[in-house]
Order: structure tokens, then sequence, then C-alpha cells
């Protein structure tokens, strides 16, 4: 019931604002506007005329367009068949406007567009820092007293509309006052700067000796330095904390000298570099290999003579791969490798281990912890561990095994036959010659008695 009245009072104001029509068109200074009157005859072709005050401002015929030459409006207005639209506007252009459609010179529809302004006020004006109290206000011109509704969007483009808000990131962006006048909207639009680091990745970044470290921080490509200069910016820097439980101190890594030209001067560089140009607003640091100490948070900071800081933390973890009991191995030893970054792995993160190309073992290849039942010589070489999320290699550590073959039973029991028959053979051949020493010196002796002169008297006669 309340709708059908509600249709019907709207149908009312249309079907009276026929002749004479009464518009009313919300703007802020420096927006474009577009005019557009209610024809209720589209059969005529009617000559157009458009005028502010005085000053005729634009006029359309069968033979063409015509402009008003006012220095006011020149260059700021276009006309299209059925509107009129203005661009840039600016203070002075706020009042009526009205629109008459003529056949013979005489006047057949009105209408009276008034343009009133939306102002936008923002305390303080950007760009603020995150904490600080942000306020913003919507102010509508009123037309016989008849008052908009007012609200605000947020970014996001959620109604809001409690201020003073402290700034965060998220306040960062255009904002919307939207101004409801007769059911119709009209918007003014306001950019709220939050100047901040880009956040930091929310999970650890990953290194190892053999492969490369990379701590990234920037500036979001919507904030320039400008920005973060006409804040007073003091200081910026890199600083080092070592994973807790090494005894290792904390350390500054590098500062920004923040003359005209921006470079970066090393303190304790620890073998990182700095991005090329921080012009760019590219602060990472990069390395091409990581280190076992370096594992730990790395904070980059901008730091402002208020006092305010802002800071991105990124915590590095080092992959490593253990092998127990060892790296020297012998065939047929049971080995346990295991791939470790000092945490457990989170759960978007995938392991792919590659053994050597010549080894025979498929171990289960996803697992930290392999354990491998039985090595042999050709399971020696580079065991790789490779980190990664979805396809993308993050990091990967390597272990070079090495593995010695082993003296089977059998092998053992050849050597041992080999070496007592040799000995038995050594004897054989010793015993063989003594007993030959023993037989010639024995004949050698026979001989001897028969040279011996016989016994006469022996012989037979
Ligand atoms: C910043 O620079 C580093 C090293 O030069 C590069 O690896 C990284 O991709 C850059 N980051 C961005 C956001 O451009
Ligand atoms: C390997 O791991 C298994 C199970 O965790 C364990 O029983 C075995 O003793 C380990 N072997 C070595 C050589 O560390
Ligand atoms: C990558 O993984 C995430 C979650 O782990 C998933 O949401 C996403 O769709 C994956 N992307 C591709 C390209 O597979």
């Amino acid at each position: 019931m309340q709708n059908l009245i509600q249709s019907v009072l709207i149908l009312m104001a249309v079907l009276m604002s026929t002749r004479g029509a009464e518009e009313v068109v919300y703007t802020q200074v420096g927006d474009s506007i577009t005019l557009k009157p209610q024809v209720m005859d589209h059969s005529q072709k009617y000559y157009w005329h458009w005028s502010f005050g005085n000053v005729e401002l634009a006029s359309l015929n069968p033979y063409g367009k015509h402009f008003s030459s006012d220095k006011l409006w020149k260059d700021k207005l276009s006309l299209s068949d059925d509107s009129l639209t203005i661009n840039n506007i600016q203070q002075e252009h706020f009042g009526k406007i009205v629109c008459d459609l003529r056949l013979n010179r005489i006047t057949k529809e009105t209408t009276n567009f008034h343009i009133l302004k939306i102002s936008v006020t923002m305390k303080p004006p950007s760009p603020l820092l995150p904490g600080e109290y942000l306020s913003l206000a919507c102010d509508a011109e009123t037309q016989n007293n008849q008052r908009p509704q007012i609200h605000w969007l947020n970014p996001q483009g959620m109604v809001y509309n409690q201020f003073p808000v402290q700034a965060t990131r998220q306040h960062h962006g255009q904002w919307t006052c939207v101004v409801i006048n007769n059911g119709k909207e009209n918007k003014a639009k306001v950019s709220v700067t939050v100047v901040d680091l880009s956040p930091a990745p929310s999970r650890p970044q990953y290194t190892s000796k053999v492969s490369p470290l990379n701590v990234p921080c920037s500036i979001p490509d919507d904030i320039s330095w400008e920005q973060i200069k006409a804040r007073d910016i003091q200081e910026v820097h890199w600083d080092f904390f070592p994973k807790s439980g090494s005894n290792l101190p904390s350390e500054r890594l590098f500062s920004l000298s923040l003359n005209n030209s921006l470079t970066w001067n090393p303190d304790q560089n620890k073998g990182l570099k700095p991005a090329k140009d921080p012009k760019t607003k590219n602060l990472s640091l990069t390395k091409r290999l990581g280190r076992e100490e370096g594992r730990g948070d790395y904070v980059c900071t901008l730091k402002f003579k208020s006092g305010r800081t802002l800071s991105s933390t990124v915590h590095v973890e080092v992959m490593q791969i253990v092998s127990s009991p060892g790296t020297d191995l012998i065939s047929g030893q049971q080995v346990n490798l295991t791939c470790s970054f000092g945490h457990p792995l989170p759960s978007d993160l995938q392991l792919k281990w590659t053994p050597p190309a010549r080894s025979s073992l498929i171990p289960d290849p996803h697992r930290a912890h392999l354990i491998l039942p039985a090595v042999w010589t050709g399971d020696g070489g580079r065991w790789k561990c490779e980190l990664q999320q979805n396809t993308t290699l993050l990091a990967w550590a390597v272990i070079d095994l090495k593995i010695e073959p082993k003296l089977s039973l059998w092998m053992l029991a050849i050597i041992c036959s080999v070496t007592v028959i040799v000995i038995l053979l050594l004897i054989f051949v010793i015993i063989l010659y003594r007993r030959r020493q023993r037989k010639r010196r024995h004949l050698r002796h026979r001989l001897c008695q028969c040279k011996n002169p016989k016994p006469k008297g022996f012989y037979r006669t």
C-alpha cells in the first residue's frame, strides 16, 4: 500500500514537472555535469536554448551548434542532441541554468536546473600517517530549505560516517560523499592518502646456502617519495634481528641518505645488496646465496620527525638437509634425510625431493623426512630438496652423500679361502723342498761309503 502511494506521488511529481520543470543538480568544484531536460513531445524538432542569467550558453538548431564566447564558459561546454555537458565546474558556475525548447520562436518547454554545490573538507589535508586522526565533512547547499540526505562511502564502497577515524592503510583511497535529493544520487569524491609501506609477506622468505635470499620492502605504487618527504621523514633504515636462541647481536644493515640522490649507506651489509634505485620505491635487499646465520627478522623502517615510525618485518628461514648418520656412508646402511626450515612448514607449501640421477631409490618425494632403508653406491651424489608453492620454486637445499662399497660376506670368504690356499701351498712347497734336500744328503752319504776301501776278505774268491 505504502509502495503504491509512493509510486503515485513520484508519478505526480513527474507529471507536474513537465512544463517549467525544476531540477536540482549537486556537484563539486572541478567535476563535470550533464544536464538533460525531460522532453514531453519527441515528435517536434525543437530549437534548444541554454542560458545562465542573461548569458546565452549554447544553442542547438537544424543549422548547427552555437556556444557562448564568454570567457567564464568558453571551452567548458559541449552539446549532444538532448543534453548539455559542463566540464570542470568552477565556483562561478553554480546557480540556475535554463533550458528552453522553442518552436517558431515560442518557448514550448522550460527546465530550470539549479546547480548546487557540495563542499568536501578533509582534516588534516592528506597525506596522513597510520594512527593519525582523519575527519571528513560534506556540506550541500539547499534549495527551498530542502535538506538532502548525506552519507559517506569509504574506499571499499561501504557506508561510513564515524569521524574522526584513526587512519590505517584501509582508509587510503577515494572516499565518496553521496548526496541524495528527491531520490537522485549525486556524488563528490575526495582522495585520502595514508602513507605506509607495502605489507610484508605473511609467511617467511626461504633461502639456503645454495639458493638466493630476497627480503622485500617497498613503498606502494600510489604513494610518492614527495608525499613521504612532505611528512618530514627523518630516517630510512634496515635492521637485522637474529632468530631468538642464537647469541648473535642485532645489527643495523643499511641507512638511506635522504638528500636528493637517495643512496644507501652500508653499516653491516652481511653480503646483502639493496635494490638498485631507491627512487623507484623498491627498498628490497637481496643476496646471491643465503647463510645459516642469516636466519631471523629483517626490519625496514621509515622514521618521521614527529616520532612516528612505519616498519615492515620480513622473517627469513634457512633451509638445510640433515643426514643421519652423516654424509660418509657405506653401502647397505640405513640413512635418514631431513629437509628442515627451523619451524613447521605452512600447509600451502610443498616439498619435492630429487635423488641423484643414478639412484634407483624412489622415496616418497613430498615428505620432509626421508628414510632410505639401505643405500648403495649409485645413491651417492647430490640430493636436492625443493620448496614450492603450487608450481613456483621458492628455495632449495642440497646435500652430497659419499657411499663406499662394503665387503660382503662371500667376498670375505673368498679372500679368506684364497689366503688359506696360498698358505697351504707355501707350506706344501716348503715341505717338498725340505724333503728333497734331505734325500739328496742321504744319497751323497751312500756314495761316500762306496768310495771308502772295501774290507778285504769280503770279496768272493
Ligand atoms: C625490487 O628489487 C629486487 C632486486 O633488485 C627485485 O628482485 C624485486 O623484484 C623488486 N621488487 C619490486 C616490487 O619491483
Ligand atoms: C631413521 O628414522 C627412523 C624412524 O624415525 C628411526 O627408527 C631410525 O633409527 C633412524 N635411523 C638413523 C640411521 O638415524
Ligand atoms: C595455488 O595454491 C593456492 C592455495 O594453496 C590455491 O588457492 C591456488 O588456486 C593455487 N593456484 C594455482 C595456479 O594452482
